[in-house]
């Protein structure tokens, strides 16, 4: 009945004018693959958004861990305009001033030796899986099998598809790449078992996004890490969703003391704070797997995307320990919650990356946030994924408990 109730509430916010006429031409152009949620969303300001009607969210998903800085945060602002005027675009044909600095930079705060610019993490991704095979072409042509996580995501391009451990995103697209091996999360008998000479790479997200927020345990990556040495393979980790901040640490193998070092890190969404930049970053072993012309991209590492990026990492080189805090606290808050409602069956994550499982779908909670002001999404049907921008003050963060709180109730 409850239900009822909210999703009419909630399906009303967008039926103005000038609401329906973006998703009239939106549903007669557009190629149906989004089921976007009723919201047209037109400015943004901090931790807030506002949608098309005036209407005022406090933003917990930050364009799914884009927003990182939030919306219009000045530097961001001022270093796009400065930039825009001076030069917005001009190949990786020539040089231009921001791609080394941004480079080392990378290097400085990863570990690792040399960075490749992609434009999204998808991207990235792809060019990780061709510098596995880059490295292990040069062994035997038999060296080409990728080990990955069952319950994984890697993007949605052929090749990210082939190694990504949903069947639900992979069954309209098969047959798919030849020699993936998919093994349970943190079961090191069975990543033992999968291991071979032919094996080229193993790819693991630290903290597992899409599929629900579950992290890896340091033993299992660790372990990775001596198999991969031992097999002459290559450690990849996938921090496109938990890494560049958002657990606390640049990175989320540096959750672990000492670090678990990869060969290879791709990471993506915050870095360029919605502007589309994704990185590859390899020791000098695993970059050694691409040559020249074996790779490239015409928009990848472009100037106004580097420059962005660099302010980014100087605002976020004196932000981690506030992500640390403040994400202790909402997961605290989270956590209690779990203490009232039995339909909570646990809060996990690092940081600002937190999942709320519940034993009910978590749609309609989402939608009901919407309605009162509150946007989060809802991650593997059941987990609530609360992705918020690292701005996020304590008292925001008791705001969204308190109107969590109210939706919970009436459940
Ligand atoms: C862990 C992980 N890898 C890869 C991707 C794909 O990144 P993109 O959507 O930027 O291509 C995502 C996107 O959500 C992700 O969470």
């Amino acid at each position: 009945m409850y239900h009822e109730k909210m999703t009419e509430a909630s399906s009303t916010q967008q039926e103005s004018p000038a609401a329906q006429q973006v998703t009239g031409l939106e549903q007669e152009y557009l190629l149906q693959n989004y089921s976007r949620y009723p919201i047209v969303v037109h400015r943004g300001k901090g931790c807030y958004l506002y949608d098309i009607n005036g209407k005022r969210y406090l933003d917990l998903i930050a364009g799914i861990g884009v927003n990182a800085l939030g919306h219009a945060h000045p530097r961001i602002i001022r270093v796009i305009r400065a930039q825009a005027a001076l030069l917005m675009h001009c190949s990786n044909l020539y040089y231009h001033e921001y791609q080394g600095p941004l480079a080392k930079k990378l290097a400085e705060v990863s570990g690792l030796q040399r960075t490749f610019f992609s434009n999204s993490g998808t991207e990235a991704v792809e060019g990780a899986l061709k510098m596995a095979r880059g490295h292990g072409g040069k062994i035997s042509p038999d060296k080409f099998e990728v080990i990955s996580l069952d319950n994984s995501f890697h993007g949605r391009s052929l090749g990210a598809l082939s190694i990504t451990g949903q069947p639900k995103y992979r069954k309209d697209f098969e047959p798919l790449l030849p020699g993936v091996r998919f093994v349970p999360r943190n079961d090191v008998a069975a990543l033992e078992a999968a291991f071979s000479e032919r094996t080229a790479c193993v790819i693991l997200e630290w903290i597992q996004g899409e599929g629900g927020i579950y992290p890896l345990t340091v033993e299992y990556a660790r372990r990775a890490r001596e198999l991969a040495d031992q097999y002459n393979a290559l450690l990849i980790f996938d921090e496109i969703q938990c890494g560049v901040g958002r657990p606390g640490k640049y990175f989320a193998y540096q959750l672990a003391e000492p670090a678990v070092m990869p060969d290879v890190l791709v990471a993506a969404k915050p870095i360029a704070c919605g502007l589309p930049l994704g990185v590859i970053v390899a020791n000098e072993r695993a970059a050694a797997g691409i040559g020249p012309g074996m790779h490239g991209a015409t928009f990848g590492g472009g100037p106004l995307a580097c420059r962005v990026a660099l302010e980014f990492f100087e605002i976020l080189d004196g932000m981690l320990p506030h992500i640390h805090h403040v994400g202790g606290c909402f997961r605290q808050e989270l956590s209690e919650l779990g203490r009232h409602f039995s339909f909570i069956k646990d809060v996990r994550g690092y940081g600002l990356m937190i999942g709320m499982e519940l034993d009910i779908p978590g749609k309609q909670i989402v939608l009901d946030g919407m309605a009162q002001g509150l946007m989060f999404n809802c991650t593997h049907d059941t987990v609530l994924r609360f992705l918020p921008p690292y701005i996020i003050t304590e008292p925001e963060v008791d705001k969204a408990i308190q109107v969590l709180t109210r939706i919970l109730k009436k459940i």
